[in-house]
């Protein structure tokens, strides 16, 4: 364990460490555009660069500890350097912060004001790039605002695999690319390129001049969309920021999803899948609960829900792995003595889905199949003939399958065919609107927050199950 000193701090550094490390280690920033900690060193950058006792200065994000070095951080020096650095960075630099998506998180605009805060030293015109150039159906690139830290093309290298983007030309003419051929679509992480990105250069399309940042707070949450259960911020519009007149809906909308760092789960990467969660979650809701296909109240559904419960000779639950773990350990406790009880996969993989792919993405496409076959067991989810009622918990049911003469309870969030057919039906809350956990593959707990409030007409799932039960248990 080298000694060395940061900014006349005694510390403790890790072997192998680089100054950047070191002194982040400790909680001391040092600016940084191309470096990156879950990446390779690339060293372009140079706005990094610390005063090194004896040798003057030196990118601390290159630089060994060895013990007894000595470094500061904010000399002088190094400030005179680093407004250098930030002169020459915004030389072509377009500065349209005013309509760039980045502004608000902005490393370049951060680091502008800290350390240059000076119009262009320049009188040249500015050189041109490309404005608006497409890398897919995900993302533009806006060339001008690029500083080449090469941290997207890296994560394609070093994270992803997939090698799509390089940088072509030299000198002022270099430009980040796609390989020959090659479309960022092709990749099912691309859209880290967009978080990884320091500037304003790579936009999501979706998030385009959606919103400014700072309209926007975040929820912690995770994302459903398969057994790796990432952890996620789901961005969606403050409070003091709602939309009064016009389009007042984006309101209880998601604006964007971005990792929460997560070293258990994701580290700080997720798949394009978590970022396009509004097209899970945001699909028609169904609002109205239904008995016999016709709209009744919330009591009234319910009242007949325990009617056909306490009538059942065979009842069978096809338990969700959607639900959280409060909701499928107190469906385990009030309602799991009256059924006989399968776990049931809600969603399927998809056409075209990748599967267990070695990084993030998982072929289950269930956030909590471990927790509810820890309480439910493993056998599958076939419907015994004598069955003369089912009640279904979330999506991914098969009608067909159902003996014939049947009765339906079916809770759910999604407009389905199914919820006029059946004899009961009560909608439920979704992801964004309750509070919970789920337990991943690995057997990894995380938690989730509500974003939005839940509507009127709609139950969460965790206080419906006791509500369920008929007055006496089943005969
Ligand atoms: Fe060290 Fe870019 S962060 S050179």
């Amino acid at each position: 364990m080298p000694g060395i000193v940061i900014d006349g701090q005694a510390l403790e550094a890790a072997d192998g460490q680089t100054v950047m490390e070191a002194a982040r280690a400790h909680g001391i920033t040092i600016p940084a555009l191309c470096w990156h900690p879950a990446l390779s060193v690339d060293g372009s950058c140079r706005v990094c660069m610390v005063e090194v006792e004896g040798r003057g200065l030196a990118i601390a994000c290159n630089l060994p500890v060895r013990e007894g070095l000595a470094v500061l951080t904010d000399s002088e020096a190094v400030r005179a350097q680093r407004k250098l650095t930030l002169q020459f960075l915004t030389l072509n630099h377009p500065v349209d912060c005013g309509i760039c998506d980045k502004a608000g998180e902005c490393l370049l605009q951060d680091y502008h004001y800290a350390y240059n805060a000076t119009p262009s030293v320049s009188n040249e015109p500015k050189l041109h790039a490309t404005k608006h150039y497409s890398l897919g159906e995900r993302i533009v690139l806006d060339n001008e605002r690029c500083i080449l830290c090469s941290r997207c093309v890296r994560f394609t290298r070093e994270v992803s695999g997939s090698h799509v983007l390089g940088i072509e030309q030299r000198g002022d003419t270099s430009l980040i690319r796609p390989a020959a051929g090659r479309s960022l679509d092709e990749d099912p992480y691309s859209d880290n390129v967009i978080d990884l990105c320091p500037v304003g250069a790579l936009l999501s399309r979706r998030f385009l001049h959606q919103s400014r940042v700072w309209y926007l707070t975040a929820t912690p949450s995770i994302c459903p969309g398969c057994a790796r259960g990432c952890t996620v911020d789901v961005w969606h519009r403050r409070p003091d920021w709602q939309l009064q007149a016009v389009a007042t809906h984006r309101n209880h909308a998601i604006a964007r999803v971005t990792p929460r760092e997560n070293p258990a789960v994701n580290g700080p990467w997720i798949c394009n899948k978590g970022r396009d969660l509004a097209d899970l979650l945001e699909r028609l809701r169904a609002l109205q609960p239904m008995v016999a296909g016709v709209p009744a109240t919330l009591e009234e559904a319910m009242a007949a829900a325990r009617e056909a419960i306490a009538a059942a000779r065979h009842p069978l639950a096809l338990v969700s792995t959607w639900g959280s773990n409060e909701e499928l350990e107190a469906f385990k406790e009030h309602l799991g003595p009256l059924f006989t009880c399968r776990v049931k996969a809600d969603h399927q993989r998809g056409p075209g889905e990748p599967g267990d792919d070695g990084l993030l993405i998982r072929a289950d496409k269930n956030p909590n199949t471990s927790r509810a076959r820890a309480l439910f067991g493993e056998a599958p989810a076939d419907t015994p003939g004598d069955t003369d009622l089912v009640l279904v918990w979330g999506e991914g049911f098969d009608g067909s399958t159902l003996p014939a003469g049947a009765t339906t309870i079916l809770l759910g969030s999604f407009e389905a065919p199914e919820n006029v057919t059946a004899a009961v039906f009560i909608p439920l809350s979704i992801l964004t609107e309750r509070a919970g956990h789920y337990t991943n593959f690995e057997g990894v707990v995380s938690g989730f927050a509500p974003c939005f409030p839940a509507p009127a007409t709609v139950t969460h799932a965790e206080e419906l199950f006791p509500r369920l039960v008929p007055e006496g248990g089943r005969p």
